[in-house]
């Protein structure tokens, strides 16, 4: 038995591999006509009409928080537990981090921690559904009272808060579609933009974000006759990502829906379990387990107990404030330390079946 924790789905290639000839050879591999296809059809799957598309998601994350009016030297507030790059795109923007603290039980961001790190310099709010579990957004966005919040939902494609898609619940959303997430297109990210108070006029605020992703240039306007006033990056999405991603968008239904079944069925079935307790979160959250986070005793115990029966594990990220890179921002953080001394990530993927979840249960009530 070998599980992994991370596997990169593709649609089948008789599907994929004539539309990847096809653009390849069209003389059109830059950004065109399927970009903005892309964009419009995975709008419909987050239920946002209004997304930018780039080649990352950190790239789409560094021009949220430019959108989002984040100036060097300003303050975002934003977590610990998660990927570099969440917090590598706000030292892009020339900002300084504040961490706030997170949930032992789930490693999210809390409202009252964010509520005591606001200051009058606090221009962005970073939050992340680590491992595909939606923070508390409404208590954040509550205590928020009007600073774009910044949704980082690199892990979260597909799962819901209010009934309603992430994707849709504050000023920016971001998604990552590197290889190993939920939805990938080799490399890219999706930033969904919704209209809020802060970013009333969105037709603008879509202009002003594809000006930042090619060089600070309108691409619709006459080459000669722009005026370049911003700086720019190229940070755009291409024609062969997108493709991929249109392809992508007719199989990730049930891509997700088998992470949902498998994370349900671990919700259940691994209940009961001395040593090892189970994430919690808001009544109103449906996570959509990129993987499924325990939290155990003896977790190096318990992960040479999976490793020797063929079950992948691991704890995926170094709490970032750990970084030299960030260490200016340190301070005490002890939900953080709590969630970051038990937390521990096994398969519930696409590719787990049910007679590998059974087994995954099993190995874990044998005891480590
Ligand atoms: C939480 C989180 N944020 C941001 C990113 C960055 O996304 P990308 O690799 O598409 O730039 C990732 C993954 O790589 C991530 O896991």
């Amino acid at each position: 038995m070998n599980i992994p924790t991370f596997k990169v789905f593709l649609p089948p290639s008789e599907v994929l591999m004539p539309r990847l000839e096809e653009i390849l050879y069209s003389g059109q591999i830059s950004e065109g006509v399927p970009v903005v296809e892309f964009e419009h059809r995975f709008g419909q799957l987050i239920q946002c009409p209004d997304i930018l598309s780039f080649n990352s998601g950190t790239a789409a994350l560094h021009g949220a928080l430019v959108l989002a009016g984040v100036r060097p030297g300003d303050e975002v507030i934003s977590t610990a537990m998660t990927a570099e790059p969440t917090n590598m795109a706000i030292l892009h923007a020339g900002a300084k981090i504040v961490w706030a603290d997170v949930d032992p039980n789930n490693g999210n961001l809390t409202a009252e921690s964010v509520a005591a790190k606001i200051t009058s310099r606090t221009r962005a709010i970073m939050v992340v559904h680590y491992g595909g579990i939606p923070a508390p957004i409404d208590g954040i966005r509550a205590v928020a009272n009007g600073i774009p919040v910044i949704e980082d939902a690199a892990h979260a494609l597909g799962a819901r808060y209010n009934n309603k898609p992430i994707g849709c619940h504050s000023e920016f959303v971001m998604f990552s579609l590197q290889a190993i997430k939920h939805m990938t297109t080799i490399d890219g990210g999706m930033l969904a933009c919704n209209t809020f108070k802060g970013n009333a006029n969105i037709k603008d605020l879509l202009a002003e974000g594809r000006k930042f992703r090619w060089f600070g240039i309108d691409r619709a306007a006459p080459r000669t006759e722009v005026d370049v006033s911003t700086v720019g990056y190229k940070y755009h999405m291409n024609n062969v990502t997108a493709t991929i991603g249109l392809v992508q968008l007719d199989y990730i239904a049930p891509v997700i829906a088998r992470h949902i079944a498998n994370g349900k069925y671990f919700d259940q079935a691994l209940q009961d379990i001395p040593g090892l307790s189970l994430c919690q979160w808001d009544a109103q959250a449906e996570p959509s387990y990129w993987f499924y986070t325990v939290l155990v005793k003896d977790r190096e115990k318990f992960s040479r107990h999976l490793s020797a029966n063929g079950i992948a594990n691991s704890q995926a990220h170094k709490r970032n404030d750990l970084h030299s890179v960030f260490s200016s921002s340190r301070c005490n953080l002890p939900g953080l330390d709590a969630f970051y001394e038990k937390m521990i990530h096994i398969p519930c993927g696409w590719w787990v079946s049910d007679a590998q979840r059974e087994f995954i249960v099993n190995v874990i009530r044998q005891g480590w």
